[in-house]
């Protein structure tokens, strides 16, 4: 699927080239003022440099003039909620587990009414689109119907997404709506891999809520079950090592829970007393572990050696006070880490923000662990990062020759700020710092007006009309 007819966009091109690990992104940074990407039929990139040099293959294309804007990849969300689509800025009156408790699962527990999340799930895709985040890991509503509207919207719309039900075997009351046995919730993964998995822009993932929310019994058929469909490319995403509120918090609770001596232990099969192994394994290059707050060496080593990734949520850990994820010891350790909004723990659907809070936040870590993240490092983490969390860095990311054209067009003129400190604000007399400054203007002022075309694999993407404005308050 493609857009059917090539094209060739003008804009300034901003991207990560190749494939640099964290440390060299800097010098893997593209940009080109005047710069041409052209899409061939096939929605693939056919070229991406300075139009001066434009194949004459593509010459006689047709144009997409952009120029005064700029070219960005699509931006990657390795971390969100859709069953929180409406519960960002919701007061829960204390930290995680309050918050799940009083807010987000009798939130979520809506999502069993078919036209309450057919709404949700195109509210969702419409935030997406409109802030440009081309590709997401999204954490799935615990209803089967609610899941099929999702998959249905996502795929309609045309974004790429992997998805999985939220799957909680037990809890507290306030969670009773969502909890179902282990059968059932083995039967319904099941189904949802065999409909969703490996359609063209979608994949499925299998999607624990957390340790805390189900039981050894549940981690042996979750790893039975991983056992046989992870050849065909199915992911495992949840939440790691978060908040743990003056000791009480939720990885307390996970280690008393399973007296274990790692929380990582419990996704590693290693889930019985004493961390003795009790089924498979279900780290790995397509696992995804949202947060890492709070990691040993051993768990970053760990995940680094089963290269599994961490969606880094620095907008969520600030509105829930989970503390913030050391950069520099969890990047050195080898592990992936990409951006994640979190919604709803997150208030952010722009990655952009979730950049610019993880620029904040880690500029502020005391002492020799504080860093100034290089404009080039958050465009990594933003894009070709998640990418590679996903495990689909040879499809997209970056706007080399080859890969699928998702990408984002911004005008900056929608967006009077930002117009105007790229117009005005102050530049380094060498081109290569004023060209980091430029980036980080753009990256820390954007705002979703200036975004004003989405495009995945060559072909546009616009949102759906916003459903009817009757309110869905019980
Ligand atoms: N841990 C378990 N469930 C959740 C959730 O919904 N959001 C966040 N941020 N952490 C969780
Ligand atoms: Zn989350």
């Amino acid at each position: 699927m493609g857009s059917g007819s090539p094209v060739v966009h003008r804009a300034h091109l901003f991207h990560i080239g190749g494939a640099p690990v964290l440390d060299d992104a800097r010098t893997h940074l593209i940009s080109i003022p005047d710069g041409a990407l052209a899409v061939a039929a096939d929605g693939t990139i056919a070229f991406s440099g300075p139009h001066a040099e434009l194949p004459v293959d593509c010459a006689g294309w047709p144009v997409a003039d952009h120029r005064g804007g700029f070219i960005l990849p699509g931006f990657v969300d390795t971390h969100m909620h859709y069953p929180q689509t409406y519960a960002t800025d919701s007061y829960g009156g204390g930290q995680l587990l309050e918050w799940l408790d009083n807010c987000i699962f009798p939130s979520e527990a809506r999502y069993a009414d078919e036209a309450f999340a057919q709404r949700a799930a195109v509210d969702f895709c419409r935030r997406r689109v409109a802030v440009g985040t081309t590709a997401a890991m999204v954490f799935g509503s615990a209803f089967p119907s609610a899941q099929d509207a999702l998959f249905t919207e996502t795929e309609r719309v045309g974004l790429r997404m992997v998805s999985g039900r939220g799957i909680q075997t037990t809890g507290q009351p306030s969670a009773a709506p969502l909890i179902t046995d282990i059968d059932t919730a083995m039967a319904r993964c099941v189904d949802e891999i065999d409909r969703w998995h490996g359609r063209d822009l979608l994949d499925v993932a299998l999607v624990p809520r957390f340790s805390l929310s189900v039981t050894p019994d549940t981690f042996v058929a979750l790893g039975e079950l991983y056992d046989d469909v992870r050849d065909r490319g199915v992911y495992f995403h949840t939440h790691l090592n978060e908040n743990n509120r003056s000791g009480t918090g939720e990885i307390a609770a996970t280690l008393a829970a399973y007296d274990v001596h790692s929380y990582l232990d419990t996704y590693d099969g290693r889930f019985l007393p004493g961390s003795r192994v009790g089924g498979s394994s279900l780290l790995g290059r397509r696992s995804v572990l949202a947060h890492a707050v709070h990691c040993t060496d051993a768990e970053l080593s760990r995940m680094a050696e089963t290269q599994t990734s961490i969606a880094h949520c620095p907008t969520s850990q600030l509105f829930l006070g989970s503390g913030t994820m050391p950069w520099r010891r969890t990047t050195a350790a080898g592990v992936t880490v990409a951006l994640g909004s979190d919604i709803g723990g997150g208030d952010q659907w722009l990655i952009p923000q979730v950049a610019a809070d993880c620029f904040k936040v880690h500029m502020s870590e005391a002492g020799d662990a504080g860093v100034s993240l290089h404009p080039a490092e958050l465009l990594f983490a933003a894009t070709l990062a998640g990418a590679r969390a996903l495990d689909r860095e040879d499809t997209f990311g970056n706007l080399d020759a080859g890969k699928d054209a998702d990408f984002i067009v911004v005008d900056p003129q929608r967006w009077e700020p930002l117009a105007r400190n790229l117009e005005h604000g102050t530049r380094a007399d060498d081109s290569e710092t004023a060209t980091a400054q430029t980036l980080f203007a753009l990256l820390m002022g954007l705002r979703e007006p200036a975004i004003t075309e989405v495009w995945v694999r060559g072909r546009r993407v616009t949102p759906a009309p916003s459903p009817s404005r009757q309110s869905t308050q019980p």
